[in-house]
């Protein structure tokens, strides 16, 4: 048998190789550095934004959670001020947490994410690209949104859920008892509303523009724990 003379590239091919593996392992390392959050599976949302407002101590969050254990398949609420409506959640407290959950979430789940540093939050909200199929739930949501970056990515939200049918994949909620300090781009966006007793009349006429003056007498003179619902 002819002895095959040897390749000359084969030394080449080889380091070209480690080469590639090393740039694509570096490119994962990068990936993961920048905090990417993995997609999770793709189902729709609804458009439009649900706001639930009222007074301090009304019954706001306990609300809000009972709502998404009915309709959410997936949520996640942004939890700044550690609501104890929300202590029996399972809550994610650094970027670490939030990726080990994401690289195993499959199913039907409600996670809070709870720390008093707003970096943990924007960061969350800068990657509402890679979401799908997943309620965002900002409680106190005007202090959320004196962080510019997490209101830009809301109103993007808002605005993108509404005119692309959820494409996005995110839906939002917001829950405030100062409706008047949410961004205008994203309260033009509400649809719905859960309202307990209010009485600011910045508030009131707030939500006056939404639902009528009827709707926002009615929510000026509602008892304790008491709520109204109504489609804008
Ligand atoms: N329907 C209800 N009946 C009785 N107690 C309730 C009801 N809803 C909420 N509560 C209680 O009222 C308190 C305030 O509830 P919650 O935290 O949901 O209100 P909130 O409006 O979100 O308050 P905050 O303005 O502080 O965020 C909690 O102790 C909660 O357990
Ligand atoms: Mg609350």
């Amino acid at each position: 048998m002819p002895h095959e003379p040897p390749d000359p590239t084969r030394g080449l091919r080889v380091v070209l190789a480690i080469l590639a593996l090393a740039v694509a392992a570096i490119l994962f390392m990068v990936g993961q550095l920048r905090g990417d959050v993995p997609v999770t599976a793709p189902c729709l949302v609804r458009p439009g934004v649900t706001a639930i407002l009222g007074k301090s101590r009304t019954g706001k969050t306990t609300l809000a959670l009972k709502e998404l254990h009915g309709y959410a398949h997936r949520a996640l609420i942004f939890d700044p001020r550690a609501s104890e409506a929300l202590d029996a959640v399972p809550t994610l407290t650094s970027r670490a947490e939030v990726r080990r959950h994401f690289a195993n979430s499959a199913g039907r789940w409600i996670r809070t994410v709870r720390t008093f540093d707003l970096g943990l939050y924007s960061w969350l909200a800068a990657s509402v690209a890679h979401w799908r199929g997943v309620v965002w739930v900002m409680d106190d949501a005007h202090s959320l949104f004196s962080d510019p970056l997490i209101a830009e990515k809301a109103i993007e939200v808002g605005v993108g859920g509404r005119h692309m049918g959820g494409r996005l994949g995110v839906e939002l909620w917001v829950i405030t008892h100062r409706p008047v300090m949410v961004p205008a781009a994203i309260r033009s966006q509400v649809n719905t509303i859960h309202t307990f007793r209010q009485t600011g009349p910045l508030d009131l006429a707030e939500l006056a523009r939404w639902c009528g003056e009827d709707f926002a007498e009615r929510a000026s003179q509602l008892g304790d724990y008491q709520h109204i619902t109504g489609d804008v």
